[in-house]
């Protein structure tokens, strides 16, 4: 088997999509989605971890998801810090770092806090590296890295600014580009997520909504990518060597 069709992926990135309609379906309130969500990440982390998977990177939040109902948007930040709160001691526990990815300013000084707390405390961590995407938008990931490379690079001419310059201030920078994307909830597009990181990302849609997304649903999408044929450019032949 060549290097090109990897056994299991490295990074599986994920876009949680289909709360609403979960919640929906049992003519349940929106936030009711979310919470069964939120319940149902832990359940993927371990699934991920024991399929050998390295890093996951989880879409929570979105710059756009601030348009939201102003009482959907509070249920979402109340989950969050719940979330970061409750888990942060197990996740300590099982060799799971967690980072969060997006412009944190934005959130309220415990969401803050938590976020510090639950960055440091797991720092250590090396089994699984979790990165939570919150008031994550890849349009401004973009923008703030070339701001960021113009502003540590003062006066450089246009031809000085390279890949390498504006991955070096993307929120990913330590990252291995995902290998694998999974989005839930049907929709086949990426709702300005990680769009640098995906240019040669496997991209796998399912209509299982992701309060539903269970072992087997994981398995599936694992099944589908070691089929593909990872090319980057080249022709099949090239990389059968
Ligand atoms: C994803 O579920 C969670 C967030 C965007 C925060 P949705 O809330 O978008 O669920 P649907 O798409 O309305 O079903
Ligand atoms: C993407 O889902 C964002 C997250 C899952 C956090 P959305 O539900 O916001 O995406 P659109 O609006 O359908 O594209
Ligand atoms: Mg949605």
């Amino acid at each position: 088997m060549s290097p090109q069709r990897p056994i299991t992926p490295q990074h599986v990135a994920f876009i949680m999509d289909g709360n609403g309609r979960w919640a929906k379906q049992r003519l349940l309130p929106r936030a009711a989605g979310h919470a069964k969500g939120a319940s149902q990440v832990r359940k993927v982390i371990e699934n991920c971890v024991a399929r050998g998977i390295s890093h996951v990177t989880l879409y929570a939040f979105s710059t756009e998801n601030w348009a939201r109902p102003s009482d959907e948007v509070s249920a979402l930040m109340g989950l969050f810090l719940k979330y970061l709160r409750g888990e942060v001691a197990d996740m300590r526990e099982n060799g799971i770092r967690l980072r969060v990815l997006g412009d944190i300013s934005a959130f309220s000084t415990e969401i803050q806090a938590a976020v510090r707390d639950a960055e440091e405390s797991t720092a250590h961590n090396s089994r699984l590296s979790l990165h939570v995407a919150a008031n994550y938008g890849g349009r401004n990931e973009l923008l703030g890295a070339m701001k960021a490379w113009m502003k540590a690079n003062p006066g450089a001419p246009p031809e000085a600014l390279d890949a390498a310059g504006i991955e070096a201030y993307l929120y990913t920078k330590d990252l291995p580009a995902p290998d694998l994307l999974i989005r839930t909830g049907g929709e086949c597009r990426l709702s300005n997520f990680l769009l640098w990181q995906t240019a040669y990302t496997e991209l796998y849609f399912t209509d299982a909504l992701w309060p539903d997304f269970d072992a087997a649903a994981l398995d599936k999408a694992l099944i589908w990518f070691k089929g593909r044929e990872r090319r980057f450019g080249k022709t099949s032949e090239q990389v059968q060597l």
